[in-house]
């Protein structure tokens, strides 16, 4: 890894209830716990040469607040919004403030789950959307964007 080369900057951000992976719904959301999951991310991100930050919040404004701060200082976002991806406008108006690629994830499948979850108030502001690979979903996500930016 060259020290001179610029690396791209992606924020990883996690929403509500799932800092409780591993104990939470397992039959519905895996084993791994989300500092696992993290952990496997920042590996991925140092083989891609990319530079990751993750943050989870179980607070609406908190992430709000936390998309706003990435407007110049990331070059991608991969967001789990959670139970907010169905309900909420702000951090959809937060998400379109940007204009770097946004790739939404979910572990679990959302369209075959309960008609609630089929709605997310994201998906016409993101990039790309990923959905029901379990955990490994994330690690899609963090593949498919390092691509994107490459390009
Ligand atoms: C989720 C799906 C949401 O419906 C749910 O509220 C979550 C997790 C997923 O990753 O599958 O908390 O975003």
């Amino acid at each position: 890894m060259g020290a001179s080369r610029i690396r791209h900057k992606i924020l990883v951000i996690h929403g509500p209830n799932l800092n409780m992976l591993g104990t939470r719904e397992p039959d519905v959301y895996g084993n791994q716990t989300l500092e696992e999951i993290d952990t496997a991310l920042r590996a991925q991100a140092d083989s891609l040469e990319i530079q990751i930050e993750t943050f989870q919040s179980n607070h609406e404004g908190d992430i709000v607040d936390k998309i706003q701060q990435a407007h110049d200082s990331f070059d991608g976002i991969i967001i789990n919004p959670a139970a907010y991806t169905h309900t909420s406008i702000a951090i959809r108006d937060a998400l379109s403030l940007l204009n770097i690629p946004v790739v939404e994830i979910h572990i679990s499948n959302i369209y075959r789950r309960e008609p609630f979850r089929h709605t997310s108030m994201i998906s016409a502001r993101v990039t790309a959307q990923i959905s029901g690979f379990g955990p490994h979903g994330y690690m899609l996500a963090l593949e498919g964007l390092a691509q994107l930016l490459k390009d």
